[in-house]
């Protein structure tokens, strides 16, 4: 997707669509170069004001699900709705309803014969609250597809998800970014989010049954070992148990102040060890449908010796995704047969 892109709006990775060049002929950025955060502080430092960037960096008629820029500015849409909470107590339902509908409703529509994810990105780790949230909607609004969901539905469990963490925010910060193993207590506390963020949302006037499971259980495990009130099985609101799955794999693969974030590959292993125990394996099988085998951000080496980078997958070839080199050109192994995936690197 080529677009023009303010240059303060520049993130890394988008690729330069044209040369920029000093009046000495020196080029500070090529056609197809990949930028890093230097180049785009060159470019500040310049004074230049915009460049036509490839966002997707994705070729044709593939594109990402939802536009970068649209990501975080739900982002910081969920951070001034949490930051309302934190003042006032409640928190504005209709708006958080509205959002969550825009949201899968982008989604639906760019949902397509590829599916390329586009993921909130945490940019320092007192942001993760919010990062969170927006990542499990997207996630959560995926698997709503694939598990053949009516739309009504999806756009409900887009409002649970994006706020399924919100009574993390009556938590105390230095428990939640402790680097240290919690005591009983302070995780007992942790625990009680759940509980927080039920009575929030009652108290603010939310009364829709399946988004108030959606916060208070999805904690719950199958086996009936999660919390907080020990549910089996069906016994949990399916939209708890989707939540499950996305909380989990954007968790893990998330930066924490206590733990680096996992590769998506290794976070995607451990998500398909504990489907049927923890997870609903069912819920797993549409995770495994939206990202294939080779999750979005895996790196593989190719038999012709290039290593490349996961950025999707077309539908139903969940075991030859897309793929991006370092050129930034995408290949699509569903139809580049004669290479093989030699290994995953990370
Ligand atoms: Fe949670």
């Amino acid at each position: 997707m080529r677009i023009w892109k303010s240059v303060d709006k520049l993130v890394e990775g988008d690729i330069a669509e044209e040369e920029i060049a000093l009046a000495a002929g020196k080029a500070v950025v090529r056609v197809g170069e990949r930028l890093t955060e230097d180049k785009i502080g060159l470019l500040k430092s310049l004074g230049i004001k915009w460049l036509l960037v490839d966002t997707t960096h994705i070729d044709g008629d593939v594109k990402g699900i939802l536009h970068e820029d649209f990501v975080s500015g739900m982002k910081q849409d969920i951070e001034d709705i949490f930051t309302k909470v934190v003042e006032d107590g409640k928190i504005e339902y209709s708006k958080v309803e509205e959002r969550a509908k825009t949201l899968s409703k982008n989604i639906m529509d760019n949902y397509g014969d590829y599916i390329v994810p586009v993921m909130a990105i945490l940019k320092n780790l007192d942001e993760y609250t919010y990062t969170h949230e927006v990542n499990v909607a997207i996630l959560s609004t995926l698997m709503g597809i694939e598990l053949g969901l009516k739309e009504e539905t999806i756009h409900t469990l887009a409002t649970s998800a994006l706020i399924h963490d919100v009574g993390k925010l009556m938590v105390p910060q230095e428990i939640l970014n402790a680097r240290r193993k919690l005591s009983n207590l302070e995780f007992t506390e942790v625990k009680k989010h759940v509980v927080y963020g039920k009575q929030i949302c009652e108290e603010s006037g939310l009364k829709d049954r399946a988004i108030l499971a959606g916060i208070e259980e999805h904690h719950e495990k199958m086996d009936g070992t999660g919390y907080m009130r020990g549910l089996k099985n069906g016994s949990i609101d399916l939209f708890a148990r989707i939540i499950a799955v996305a909380d989990i794999y954007d968790a893990l693969t998330s930066e924490r102040p206590y733990k680096p974030g996992w590769t998506p590959y290794k976070a995607f292993s451990f998500i398909l060890s504990i489907a049927g125990k923890h997870l609903d394996p069912r819920v797993v099988n549409g995770l495994i449908k939206v990202m294939g085998m080779y999750p979005a951000g895996t790196r593989l080496l190719l038999s012709n010796g290039r290593e490349v980078v996961v950025v999707g997958i077309k539908r139903g070839y969940y075991t030859r995704p897309l793929v991006q080199d370092e050129e930034g050109n995408v290949i699509d192994l569903g139809q580049e047969k004669k290479l093989k995936i030699e290994k995953v690197l990370g």
